[in-house]
């Protein structure tokens, strides 16, 4: 078979990209490792940066969004047992949405397949080919099991960290910056009502705990653990010790309990693949890049990166040439790397560190004392957690 844009991935990347190139009216096809249901029923993130949002409203996908999703007008630092609040809205003017990342794949795979879109799902990537010549093609064993083959004018990997696209840019041709973090996070779903109306995000000498919300009966949180644990160490009883602990205060701030019925352990590191680009491949997304989960800015990237490829394709497929896609990549690391600095610095800002001294942990309260005193400072955090315009 044969399409204009070839995309690997249906995550938040690879279904925003076919609904945007839609609009310009040009031809992709989706191929996908994991079945519909699956995709759909995957908890991952909860976090929409007000641009994120926006650039859902303007491709029509975003009215289930606006019903069921919840506006977050600030969050919560939480230190020295007691809460200090950014307030997204009064320094900015935008807010934050809390919509799962499941509800927002549910909205963009129905979306596509109203369009008539092709989603080819259970299709494997076994061979990514040709990318530097001018015809790619994509070679794959559907979900029958057959040996198929999709040409393409330009392939678009947004198959996430261990998809075959990044792997396709030859080692030579590319630089991985990688940091690894010696923690992880513990998170769980729990059925309780919630604790708290906006995000509580807690340093504790203990470790990081935050604490989230999925729906008004179903609460996220997770707590700061060592990355090689495993959940089954952890009882439902000692979770909530750990959690409890960690946001004790003079306050009485206590978290509503409930019975915990999801527990997994997310690994925590800060990627970059540069360049984005060999030939005719695009790395979009987690495929290209990843960052530790504090602030909630991996699919909002996913979200960047595709609005920049869509404009750079437009061009392209409007005849005139690959300049703005050979300036794809610059374009869209500038926000990446942002976002880098951004997942860093809350991380660094809000975990324990081992082997931390004592001038470290002064320093690092210190800094949040900075952040929600000073206007100035408060601002910085809470324009990037809303999400700077696109252009
Ligand atoms: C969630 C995850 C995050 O990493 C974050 O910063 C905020 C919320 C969540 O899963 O709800």
């Amino acid at each position: 078979m044969r399409t204009q844009v070839g995309i690997v991935g249906a995550g938040p990347a690879g279904l925003l990209l076919s609904l945007m190139l839609e609009h310009r009216g040009i031809a992709s096809v989706i191929i996908e490792s994991r079945d519909r249901a699956a995709i759909e029923a995957t908890i991952r993130a909860g976090i929409l940066e007000q641009t994120t949002v926006d650039l859902m409203a303007e491709l029509g996908v975003a009215d289930r969004l606006r019903r069921e999703g919840v506006v977050h007008h600030g969050t919560i630092l939480r230190f020295g047992g007691q809460n200090h609040r950014i307030d997204f809205e009064g320094l900015t003017g935008r807010v934050a949405t809390l919509y799962p990342q499941h509800e927002v794949l549910k909205d963009l795979i129905a979306a596509r397949l109203a369009q008539g879109g092709e989603i080819l799902f259970g299709a494997k990537v076994t061979e990514v080919a040709d990318v530097a010549a001018e015809r790619p093609v994509l070679r794959f064993t559907d979900a029958e099991g057959a040996a198929r083959e999709l040409h393409c004018d330009m392939v678009v990997g947004a198959d996430g960290s261990y998809g075959a696209c990044r792997p396709a840019i030859p080692t030579d041709k590319r630089k991985d910056y990688l940091r690894i973090y010696p923690f992880g996070w513990f998170g769980i779903l729990c059925e309780a009502p919630p604790s708290s109306e906006e995000l509580v995000y807690a340093r504790h000498e203990r470790g990081f705990a935050l604490i989230s919300s999925r729906t008004p009966e179903v609460q996220r949180m997770y707590f700061q653990c060592d990355p090689n644990d495993s959940v089954e160490n952890w009882s439902e009883d000692q979770i909530w010790a750990e959690l409890q602990a960690r946001i004790a205060g003079e306050d009485g701030f206590r978290l509503k309990e409930g019975r915990i019925f999801q527990k997994n352990i997310v690994p925590m590191r800060s990627f970059v693949c540069e360049p984005m680009q060999y030939g005719r491949l695009f790395l979009a997304g987690d495929a290209a890049h990843a960052v530790p989960p504090t602030g909630a800015k991996g699919l909002n990237l996913a979200a960047s990166d595709v609005w920049h490829l869509d404009r750079a394709l437009g061009a392209f497929f409007a005849g005139e040439g690959m300049a703005r896609l050979e300036a794809y990549t610059a374009t869209a690391l500038r926000r990446v790397w942002r976002a880098q600095h951004f997942s860093w610095w809350m991380t660094s800002m809000l975990h324990r560190f081992e082997g931390a001294s004592e001038f470290d942990e002064r320093r690092q309260l210190a800094e949040l004392e900075l952040v929600t005193t000073s206007r100035a400072a408060a601002t910085a955090l809470a324009e990037t957690y809303v999400g700077m315009p696109y252009a």
